[in-house]
């Protein structure tokens, strides 16, 4: 059985406000997040450290808080993305801490019932006052899905499996009669949860992929699409894209981006940057794996092989906003022009760039009316 409601959507709320381009921290609960590289200064995690950061980023009037769900690294020599926080748990504490920031929790399907993902997600909603989202990803790491003993479905019946999934989560959000759900791979007994989240008609819903499967959950489900491109001229392809599959549903999307920071005094020093991070100090062996146990790189030409070895070691191979404040404020107007609706940033390292972003990019960003001022709005 599938469950075809009209789909209700999410739009109301800072994240749709009519404020400009959107600004989200991406990553920060995971080790080297945005630049798989052994540099002595790559993101280390800590609490009160995260804690520290997203409140910075709330004052500064970034919309949202984004975590990878990531349940093991990438070996090599600093196993990066090794060390990480849960992030059901990491947006709940957050959410206590905080007061106007959205803070996602992203969920691969697979890991968790939806039963136990909406009564968590509707949780966080009462305790944040309706601040939560649910960012959903089908998965694509086999060995750390394998560690939950949960069945390896090819990559179009991850997605089979995720709507169904979202069929569930959104029915028992509801709060309505009890129901039974029989579909492919889940069923329900008597579904039941309460209180429903007092956000409504829902918490949004945010789905992270590549392909064009998952732009037609995204369509379907998604308040936001949370995609990756590596220039102005792909995203606004994307961009295009997304939304008409999405109008094909007779629906409206959002639409994010993930994109990486390197910001320094001149393009060259950024540039060098790069280099050192992705060169001198190399993790070969966590690159080579993070692109063979998540993108395919076992079949890749040796050229597209190489140049994306030296963005997952810079820029984890999210949008490059490399060179100074200037040039990156350009980018994101650029980027704003083609559609996007916001992005989600990743630093190597989050402790120095964020603030240098807040301090020096963000200022721009409103000068110019790429985004309205923190407080503008409220
Ligand atoms: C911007 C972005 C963020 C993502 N974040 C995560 C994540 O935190 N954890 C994860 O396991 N996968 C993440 N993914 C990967 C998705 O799980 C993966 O794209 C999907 O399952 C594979 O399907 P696809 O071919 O549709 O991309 C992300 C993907 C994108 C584009």
């Amino acid at each position: 059985m599938t469950y075809l409601p009209a789909v209700p959507r999410t739009t109301t709320g800072p994240l749709f406000a009519d404020t400009g381009l959107k600004l989200g921290v991406f990553g920060l609960n995971v080790t080297s997040a945005g630049a798989v590289t052994a540099s002595p200064e790559r993101h280390e995690i800590d609490w009160d450290q995260n804690v520290r950061l997203v409140r910075m980023a709330e004052d500064a009037g970034f919309e949202a808080a984004i975590p990878f769900s990531r349940w093991r690294g990438f070996e090599g020599r600093t196993n990066p993305w090794g060390n990480s926080f849960d992030p059901y748990t990491w947006a709940a504490a957050l959410a206590a801490l905080t007061s106007r920031i959205t803070l996602f929790a992203t969920s691969h399907c697979l890991t968790v019932s939806p039963v136990m993902a909406a009564k968590q997600i509707a949780t966080i909603d009462a305790v944040s006052g309706g601040r939560i989202g649910l960012n959903v990803v089908a998965g694509w790491f086999a060995k750390e899905l394998r560690m939950f003993g949960v069945e390896t479905l090819d990559h179009d019946a991850r997605y089979g499996y995720s709507e169904e999934w979202l069929d569930i989560v959104l029915r028992l959000w509801e709060g309505g009669e009890d129901f039974d759900f029989t579909g492919k791979w889940l069923t329900v007994e008597s579904g039941y949860s309460r209180p429903a989240p007092i956000r409504q008609p829902h918490p949004p819903i945010m789905n992270a992929a590549f392909s064009s499967r998952g732009h037609q959950l995204a369509a379907r489900y998604a308040d936001l699409s949370f995609v990756s491109a590596l220039d102005a001229a792909s995203a606004r392809k994307k961009v295009g894209e997304i939304r008409e599959v999405a109008e094909g549903f007779g629906r409206e999307q959002s639409v994010w981006i993930a994109a990486s920071v390197v910001c320094a005094e001149t393009d060259q020093e950024a540039q060098e940057m790069v280099r050192r991070w992705s060169e001198v100090d190399a993790d070969e062996v966590a690159v080579r794996n993070a692109i063979e146990w998540t993108m395919g790189g076992a079949h890749m030409p040796e050229e597209q092989h190489r140049q994306l070895a030296k963005a997952v070691a810079s820029t984890m191979a999210g949008y490059p906003l490399v060179g100074t404040p200037e040039r990156i404020a350009a980018q994101l107007a650029d980027l704003q022009a083609s559609g996007v609706d916001g992005v989600a940033l990743t630093w190597m390292n989050y402790e120095t760039g964020i603030p240098r972003f807040i301090d020096e990019v963000l200022p721009i960003l409103e000068r110019e009316g790429v985004r309205q001022p923190v407080g503008s709005t409220r």
